[in-house]
């Protein structure tokens, strides 16, 4: 359904139809419904955001576009940010995707979280196609987040600074960075981002995380050390991809007050819960509970600063690509209509 421009086309017009629809029967059917409080309106109840990534070629869909300025308050870009896209040559800096959908935040009043700026995926080709020594490597980091932190000053609220840093077993991830600079590489890019802009959140970002176990108990450990060491770091968000065949996550709740008892933000930062296809009434429902109980361990715990879906369609997103079989993560489908999920995060957040 994905692949061809022409099931693509009939998706659009299947959603405009039923963005047609909805819109005749809120003229038509009862008032409520057309001035029922978005997503955000009912998360800043609680004083939390709730937002959705988004992705630069998506925005000329405007049945998609009218729904994300709408319903959320925050936007993270999914890809626009990221070194590649951002410094294309060494020292040569393209702001033009990021730029892009920060504005379209500021027409939408929405915030925007910076993703991001250390990552091991996604990286240029000079950077990854030769060897580096410390000292070079060191000041071609230095360089990447000063630069991209001044720019987005003022922008942006919060910066996923280093993503995905440690393995499943707590152990450091063997990135170009970690091999070439150490662990202290973290501690560095917190500090170089902090100097470039004082005021913004620096946070530490990663997926498998969500509940207690070793690879959060590392961000733990790291958090803890970091936090006394007088390093710049503020919070720790869990991307909170899940998946139905795994469980979920039971101590999300605990995980998220521990980081909160060191003084820490957190955020669920991309999350999506996907399931083996063809979805059906049981695993939406199961989807749907899921997605209501993670909004409430969020509101649970007064650190958790917002939610933000990793884009709100299964239009748009990334799971059929990357995990065979498996979607309809996300809390609205292919059409742009609302599935139970949507219903639920209202019934959590209201
Ligand atoms: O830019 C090229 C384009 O020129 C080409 O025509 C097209 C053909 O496939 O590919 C485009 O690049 C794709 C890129 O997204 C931009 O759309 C890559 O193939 C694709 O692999 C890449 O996927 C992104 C993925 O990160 C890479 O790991 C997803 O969109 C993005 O949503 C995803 O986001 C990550 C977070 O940053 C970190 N946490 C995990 C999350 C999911 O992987």
């Amino acid at each position: 359904m994905r692949t061809t421009a022409r099931s693509r086309t009939r998706l659009r017009l299947a959603g405009a139809l039923a963005a047609v629809l909805v819109a005749a029967g809120a003229a038509t059917g009862p008032a409520a419904a057309a001035e029922d409080p978005t997503l955000a309106d009912l998360a800043q109840r609680h004083g939390r955001y709730f937002g959705s990534a988004t992705d630069n070629p998506e925005l000329t869909d405007t049945a998609y576009t009218e729904i994300l300025g709408h319903e959320f308050d925050q936007i993270t870009p999914g890809n626009g940010m990221k070194w590649y896209a951002t410094e294309p040559q060494q020292g040569v800096f393209d702001w033009s995707a990021g730029d892009e959908i920060v504005e379209l935040a500021r027409t939408n009043r929405q915030k925007v979280r910076g993703h991001t700026l250390v990552w091991h995926s996604q990286l240029p080709g000079w950077l990854t196609g030769r060897e580096w020594t410390a000292d070079e490597l060191r000041a071609v980091l230095k360089n990447h987040i000063q630069a991209e932190v001044r720019h987005y000053r003022g922008k942006v609220f919060a910066w996923d600074v280093v993503n995905e840093a440690f393995n499943e077993d707590g152990t450091y991830r063997e990135t170009v960075f970690y091999k070439t600079l150490g662990p202290g590489y973290i501690a560095d890019a917190l500090r170089w981002a902090h100097q470039a802009d004082p005021r913004v959140k620096l946070y530490l970002n990663d997926y498998n995380i969500e509940g207690v176990g070793p690879k959060s108990d590392a961000y733990y450990a790291l958090a803890r050390q970091l936090r006394a060491e007088g390093v710049p770091l503020h919070g720790i968000g869990l991307q909170a991809h899940l998946a139905l065949q795994y469980g979920y996550p039971d101590t999300l709740r605990e995980n998220l007050g521990r980081f909160a008892r060191l003084g820490l933000d957190t955020a669920l930062t991309e999350v999506d819960i996907r399931m083996y296809l063809p979805a059906d009434e049981t695993k939406l429902a199961t989807q749907a509970d899921w997605y209501r109980r993670l909004t409430e361990d969020c509101l649970a715990v007064r650190r958790c600063a917002g939610i933000t879906l990793w884009d709100y369609t299964d239009r748009y997103s990334w799971i059929p690509a990357f995990f065979e079989g498996e979607g309809a993560a996300l809390p609205w489908d292919e059409d742009l209509v609302p599935k139970p999920a949507y219903h639920a995060i209202r019934e959590a957040l209201g």
